[in-house]
């Protein structure tokens, strides 16, 4: 067997994945390789992607701004993709187009990665910070995964009760103003924040204060450039511990090959690869 895979997303002619699979593929010891399909979005977008969709294409992932307009082309979207609205991997299954989603449980697996001690301890009080895309993503994979108290902050709070809305019965979620989670950070033992604050150009920005962090606890940033946002630098200098943001572009990835070929790849030292190669940039 041969793996083709690609990419389709705009811009994305930066894209790590290439790297990324081609690395999963050495690892998998499988032959294939993973190709970028810029696709400028244009009038001619639907085009396009059925011509990559009958290239004899394994399968391939999705990036902005596609995620959403990719679900009419397939046969089947799998039940957390559908929640959350948006896919970011398709697989060829037989002919079948079924479309997932890896951001949000790939994120989930980052953290418990690092963090092992969140597997057994589930009812940690959860705050997400931002109500994008990426929340969203991430919102309902920690649910999927039995986390049971999450609560969102976001600037604009009606997106953050529109999240809220996507819990399953067994999860409490209150919506905070992001003021009122500066004064209850405090409460929460894992932090994450998922906003474009704090990303180069931005890098001397931060979303809210962090005066009041408990050290015990676990704070995140989804943002990998900078790898080290003001947001963890103030969180470290709290005594808290970190989570660097390009881990979740290893995990969804690693999800995403694992729909593909069956295989779940170790991460291992590609941490510290991406790293390395993030820091060159
Ligand atoms: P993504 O898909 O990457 O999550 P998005 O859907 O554009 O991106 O979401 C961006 C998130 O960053 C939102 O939560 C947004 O807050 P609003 O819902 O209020 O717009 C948040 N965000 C972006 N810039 C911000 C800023 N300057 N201050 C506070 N929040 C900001």
């Amino acid at each position: 067997m041969n793996y083709r895979f690609s990419l389709i997303g705009y811009p994305i002619n930066h894209s790590l994945s290439p790297w990324i699979h081609g690395q999963f593929l050495m690892k998998a010891d499988l032959q294939g390789n993973y190709t970028i399909n810029e696709i400028e979005p244009s009038k001619y977008v639907e085009n396009k992607i059925k011509t990559v969709m009958e290239s004899g294409i394994h399968g391939f992932n999705v990036t902005v701004p596609y995620k959403q307009k990719i679900i009419p082309f397939l046969d089947e979207v799998d039940p957390l993709a559908d929640k959350m609205g948006a896919v970011n991997t398709v697989a060829n299954k037989n002919g079948t187009w079924i479309g997932y989603n890896t951001d949000g449980i790939g994120y989930v697996r980052s953290l418990e990665s690092k963090y092992p001690e969140l597997l057994l301890d589930k009812s940690q009080h959860v705050l997400l910070i931002g109500a994008g895309g990426a929340a969203r993503g991430i919102y309902s994979a920690l649910d999927h995964t039995g986390f049971t108290r999450i609560d969102i902050t976001n600037r604009t709070k009606e997106s953050a009760n529109e999240i809220a809305r996507l819990g399953s019965p067994q999860t409490t979620t209150k919506t905070l103003s992001l003021q009122e989670a500066e004064n209850k950070l405090g409460d929460y033992g894992v932090i994450i924040q998922t906003t474009s604050v704090g990303m180069k150009p931005g890098v001397g920005q931060s979303i809210i204060k962090m005066d009041n962090l408990k050290s015990t606890s676990i704070v995140s940033d989804i943002i990998y450039q900078p790898l080290k946002t003001k947001f963890l630098m103030d969180a470290k200098a709290s005594g808290a511990s970190i989570h660097l943001g390009h881990t979740m572009l290893l995990y969804q990835a690693q999800y995403a090959f694992e729909i593909w070929t069956g295989k779940q790849v170790p991460i291992d030292n590609m941490d510290n690869e991406l790293q390395l190669i993030l820091e060159g940039r």
